[in-house]
This record gives C-alpha cells, sequence and structure tokens, in this order.
C-alpha cells in the first residue's frame, strides 16, 4: 500500500528517492514477490479516508501488508488505528532514510504496530520487507 505523494514517485527529489515511477517500482516489487513465492496487490491513493478504508477492507483479501504510507506515517492516528484493526503483520516501508532528514519524519505513528520497518535502502528495501514478511507467515 502507497500513501499520499508516492504516485509522483520519478519526479520527487532525487538526493531521496529512486528515480523509478510507481508503476516501475510496483512492477519490481512483483516481480521479487513472485521470486518469493507471494502474490501482490497493489493500492495508491493521496486521500486518507481511502486508504484507511482499503485497509478495512484487507480481512480475508491478503495476509499480510507492506505499507509506506508517505507522509501520513508521521501523524496519521487514523492510519494507525485501521492498520491495528487489519490485524495482519505488517511491515513499514520508506525509500528515503527517514530518520535522517527533518526531525518531524523521525516519528512513526505505526512502526510499534509493525513486525518490520525498512528505511532508507530505496527501491530495494521492498525486497527486505518481502522477505520478512515471508518470514513471518511462514511461522504461522
Ligand atoms: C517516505 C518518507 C516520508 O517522510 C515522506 O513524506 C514520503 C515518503 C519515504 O518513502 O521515504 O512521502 O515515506
Amino acid at each position: 500500500m502507497h500513501g499520499v505523494n508516492l504516485d509522483q514517485l520519478g519526479r520527487r527529489d532525487p538526493r531521496h528517492y529512486p528515480r523509478v515511477t510507481l508503476t516501475e517500482l510496483e512492477h519490481r516489487i512483483e516481480a521479487t514477490a513472485s521470486e518469493l513465492g507471494l502474490v501482490t496487490r497493489f493500492f495508491q491513493t493521496n486521500h486518507e479516508g481511502d486508504f484507511v478504508e482499503h485497509l478495512h477492507r484487507l480481512e480475508g483479501l491478503a495476509d499480510g501488508i507492506v505499507l509506506n504510507p508517505g507522509a501520513w506515517t508521521h501523524y496519521s492516528y487514523a492510519i494507525r488505528d485501521a492498520l491495528e484493526l487489519a490485524s495482519l503483520p505488517a511491515v513499514e516501508v520508506h525509500l528515503s532514510e527517514v530518520d535522517r532528514r527533518e526531525d518531524w519524519r523521525r516519528q512513526s505513528v505505526i512502526t510499534e504496530l509493525c513486525i518490520a520497518r525498512v528505511s532508507g535502502k530505496g527501491a530495494p528495501g521492498y525486497r527486505e520487507a518481502l522477505e520478512r514478511l515471508r518470514e513471518e507467515l511462514s511461522k504461522q
């Protein structure tokens, strides 16, 4: 699940973000997932309520979540509550190194609900996220 402004990948600050578009990134994620024996479904929105409602609908549709909520990560208790409701293993991903940017980006309201957090590894960070998720699912 990609949150706000992630649809703008390809034109975001190259000091922090890979030059790939979201479509290219999703193709890579899909290929990696299939290598790992996982099936992916993607969702991106710039509307917080839609992100929340998508989380509401995940029960029975997904075994786990890889999410990059973008700036909502730092303050959206609505998304945090919806993630808690989804009650699925989740991995938080950030393309950029959020802990080495502005102070406000250091706060994440979702980290404690996630089994892992991957930050600052660019597109390959999604491989790590999928691996962590697969490891968790294999325990169940
Ligand atoms: C981001 C980091 C956030 O601070 C930022 O608002 C984003 C993307 C990342 O992937 O590095 O939009 O989540």
